[in-house]
C-alpha cells in the first residue's frame, strides 16, 4: 500500500513521514512537495518524492498516481486554501486514491474560530466527494507559543487577550504520530477526531510553568483585544497580523480551544505531551 503525504517538507509533514518509515518501506511513502530541493533528505532516505503545488491540479494527478491513502496537510496559505484543497481532493479522486485524511481545526464546522471557515469548506467538500475520509481536527500546536515562552522568560510577563481561556494544545510530534496511526491502521473510515492535549491550560498557568523553569517570577497580564493590537503595532507588527493574533486570542477567551476530548491519547495509546514539557524544551 502506498501512502502519500502532502506538505511533506513542512514541520508536521516531516514528522509524519518519519513515523511512516517505521511501518512502511520507504518507496511506499510518497512525499508530495512543491520544492524538491527541500526534499533531498527524504529522497536520500529512499522516500518517493513527487513534485506538485496545491495550485496545480494536473501536477497533483501525476503526483498522486498509485497512492492508496493520502494525508492532505492543510495549506499554510490562509485565504487561498479552499481551491487548493479542492484541487488535491479532485486529483485524488481522479486517479483512484481510496482514502483521504485531512488536518482540520477544532469543531471546524461549528466553531467561531477565525481559521475555521476554510477547514469547514474543505471538510464538507471532502465528505461530499465520495472518497473515504478521516478528519483530524488538530487543536493548537504547543509550539505555537515558542516565541511567547522565550519572550516571557526574558521579560517576566505574558501579555494576551485570551482572558481565562484554556488551550488544549499538544505537540506537533503528538499530532504527527496520530496521523501516522490513522494512515497505517484500519477502522478510521469516515470518522472525525477532535485531537488535542489531555490537559488544557490557561495563560496564568503558562506563566507559572515558565516561572518554575526559569526560577524567576513570570506573570500574565490579560488585556482587551484592542490594547493587544495597539501594543503589537507599537512593537512593529503590521495591522493585519496584530488584528489576526487578537482575533485568535478572542477565540481562545471564548473557549474555542478549551475542550479536552481524549481522542488524541486514545489514538496514540499513551498520554499526550504536557505543556510543561514544551516549556522545558524551549527554555533548557
Ligand atoms: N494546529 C495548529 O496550531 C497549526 C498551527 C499552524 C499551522 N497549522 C496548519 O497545519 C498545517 C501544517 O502545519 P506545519 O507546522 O507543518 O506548517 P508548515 O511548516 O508551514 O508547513 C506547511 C506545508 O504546506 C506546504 N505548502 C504551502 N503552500 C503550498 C502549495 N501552494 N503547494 C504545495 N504545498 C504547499 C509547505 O510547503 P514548503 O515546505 O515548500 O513551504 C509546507 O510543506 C499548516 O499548513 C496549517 O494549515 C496548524
Amino acid at each position: 500500500m502506498k501512502i502519500g503525504v502532502t506538505g511533506a517538507t513542512g514541520q508536521l509533514g516531516r514528522l509524519v513521514v518519519q513515523h511512516l518509515l517505521k511501518h512502511c518501506q520507504p518507496e511506499d511513502v510518497v512525499a508530495v512537495v512543491r520544492d524538491p530541493a527541500k526534499a533531498a533528505d527524504l529522497a536520500g532516505q529512499g522516500v518517493t518524492v513527487r513534485v506538485a503545488s496545491y495550485d496545480d491540479r494536473a501536477a497533483l494527478e501525476v503526483a498522486l498516481a498509485g497512492v492508496d491513502k493520502l494525508l492532505l496537510i492543510s495549506s499554510n496559505e490562509v485565504g487561498r486554501r479552499i481551491p487548493q484543497h479542492q484541487n488535491v481532493i479532485n486529483a485524488a479522486r481522479a486517479v483512484g486514491v481510496k482514502h483521504v485524511v485531512y488536518t482540520s481545526a477544532p469543531k471546524a464546522t461549528t466553531s467561531s474560530l477565525v481559521l475555521a471557515p476554510e477547514h469547514k469548506a474543505t471538510e464538507e467538500y471532502l465528505a461530499a466527494s465520495g472518497l473515504t475520509y478521516t478528519v483530524l481536527r488538530n487543536n493548537w500546536y504547543s509550539e505555537n507559543y515558542t516565541q511567547t515562552i522565550r519572550n516571557a522568560a526574558a521579560s517576566g510577563e505574558i501579555v494576551s487577550a485570551a482572558g481565562n481561556g484554556r488551550v488544549a494544545s499538544a505537540t506537533r510530534a503528538d499530532y504527527a504520530e496520530a496521523a501516522a496511526v490513522v494512515l497505517t491502521s484500519e477502522g478510521h473510515e469516515n470518522k472525525v477526531y477532535e485531537l488535542g492535549g489531555d490537559q488544557a491550560w490557561d495563560f496564568y498557568e503558562l506563566a507559572a510553568m515558565i516561572a518554575e523553569v526559569t526560577g524567576r517570577p513570570c506573570t500574565y497580564k490579560a488585556v482587551e483585544a484592542a490594547e493587544l493590537v495597539e501594543r503589537m503595532r507599537q512593537a512593529g507588527a503590521d495591522e493585519g497580523t496584530a488584528a489576526f493574533v487578537a482575533a485568535l486570542d478572542t477565540n481562545i477567551a471564548e473557549g474555542a480551544l478549551a475542550e479536552v476530548t481524549g481522542d488524541l491519547s486514545r489514538l496514540l495509546g499513551r498520554p499526550t505531551t504536557p505543556m510543561q514539557e514544551t516549556v522545558k524544551a524551549v527554555l533548557q
